[in-house]
């Protein structure tokens, strides 16, 4: 088809190349390359959506949230982050992902860039370019995550703000707390917004988990219920700043969401006012994969910065990346190939362990086939 009938900032992205990966699997395959945790939502959860859907709470809500969402969402702040919000100054999103687009719409001018880590989120760089930023990759250090001085040389007049992403996907890297406060006091000092995306907050192993919008008013704070309660597909998400901040997003939020679905804001107040048991369940079982998912690595001779968090490992394979990805696909085992995540990530790739340790044995022997081979 005539392609000048498209947008040209389109032609600077890609179709997400995870999404390749999961169309080409088979049934069978073993998929260590999800994006989502493997457990069901927990029940009370459910019985909460079913009541509101009983109830008949099926409509158009507030297009900023229910007020009873965002009261609940300002105790979870409070309680899990030390971050003090009013109602006012919280947005409910259809997931992560329109909370990064509305708060990325809201800042963006042509051409303003956007500093991203390199390997990071794919969202981060592809909805920088389709708003007519222009997204600036900035590698991580060695242990994958990113350093404050590295991130310091990429400022430019035309930076408007940088994405930050503890843990991180795809590195599992956890950013110290020196580290963030160092984000946001740059965030301070060049008058940039720090947007912090802290959707794997509980999926923690070793360190912890800190918000910079504790020491800086110039960050949007960006969460959801996906991860961490396993509901990706409800699409539930939240943002969080000043109310200027917020005045801004709404603008965009309206038109383009009107609001987030109101069955599943019923079932985050249930899942964040709820026991964090079924969480801290999740936890421990992926602390449990991950350590095997790490032993079976090194046994295999292959080098992996120990991830402190989230649910994706990220060792390096080398220069043929490529092929082994493609091997591993052929017998059953879905992995993403790092460059999917940035230039960086090339000779890497990762391995989502939201799978049972029984299916990652399995598939840590194809792949120590492969490797061999
Ligand atoms: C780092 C990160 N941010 C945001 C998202 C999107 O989350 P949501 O499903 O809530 O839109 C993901 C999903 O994989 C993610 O890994």
């Amino acid at each position: 088809m005539d392609q000048s009938k498209f947008s040209t900032k389109l032609k600077k992205i890609d179709i997400s190349g995870i999404r390749k990966m999961f169309e080409s699997a088979g049934p069978e395959a073993i998929n260590l390359g999800l994006g989502q945790p493997d457990f069901d939502t927990p029940e009370h959860i459910k019985k909460a959506a079913i009541s509101a859907i009983n109830d008949g709470f099926t409509g158009y809500t507030e297009g900023q949230g229910i007020l009873e969402l965002r009261e609940v969402l300002v105790n979870k702040f409070k309680r899990d982050n030390n971050l003090l919000f009013n109602p006012s100054d919280i947005i409910v999103t259809s997931g992560a992902s329109e909370a990064l687009q509305i708060a990325l719409a809201s800042l963006i001018d042509q051409n303003d860039e956007i500093l991203v880590p390199n390997p990071g989120f794919v969202s981060y760089k592809a909805l920088t370019d389709v708003l007519g930023g222009k997204s600036v990759p900035v590698p991580l250090s060695e242990n994958l995550t990113l350093n404050p001085d590295e991130l310091l040389t990429y400022i430019t007049p035309e930076t408007k703000a940088f994405i930050i992403n503890s843990p991180s996907n795809p590195t599992g890297g956890v950013q110290t707390k020196k580290d963030i406060r160092d984000f946001a006091q740059i965030a301070d000092d060049y008058n940039i917004t720090l947007i912090s995306d802290e959707v794997y907050e509980h999926f923690i192993y070793e360190g912890e988990h800190v918000s910079p919008g504790i020491y800086s008013d110039n960050v949007i704070t960006i969460n959801a219920v996906s991860k961490t309660f396993s509901m990706t597909g409800w699409r539930l998400g939240y943002v969080a700043a000043n109310e200027t901040y917020i005045n801004q997003m709404l603008k965009v939020h309206q038109y383009v969401q009107a609001c987030a679905s109101s069955i599943s804001q019923k079932a985050a107040v249930a899942a964040i006012n709820g026991p964090i048991d079924d969480v801290i369940k999740m936890r421990k079982e992926f602390q449990r994969r991950r350590d095997f998912l790490l032993k079976s690595l090194k046994s295999m001779g292959i080098d992996c910065v120990e991830p402190k968090g989230a649910f994706y490992a990220f060792p390096y394979v080398g220069d043929d990346y490529l092929n082994i990805v493609s091997n591993l696909l052929s017998k059953g085992v879905i992995v993403v190939p790092g460059s999917a995540f940035g230039d960086k990530g090339k000779g890497y790739i990762r391995i989502s362990y939201a799978n049972s340790v029984e299916n990652i044995k399995l598939a840590m022997e194809i792949m120590s086939d492969v490797i061999r081979h």
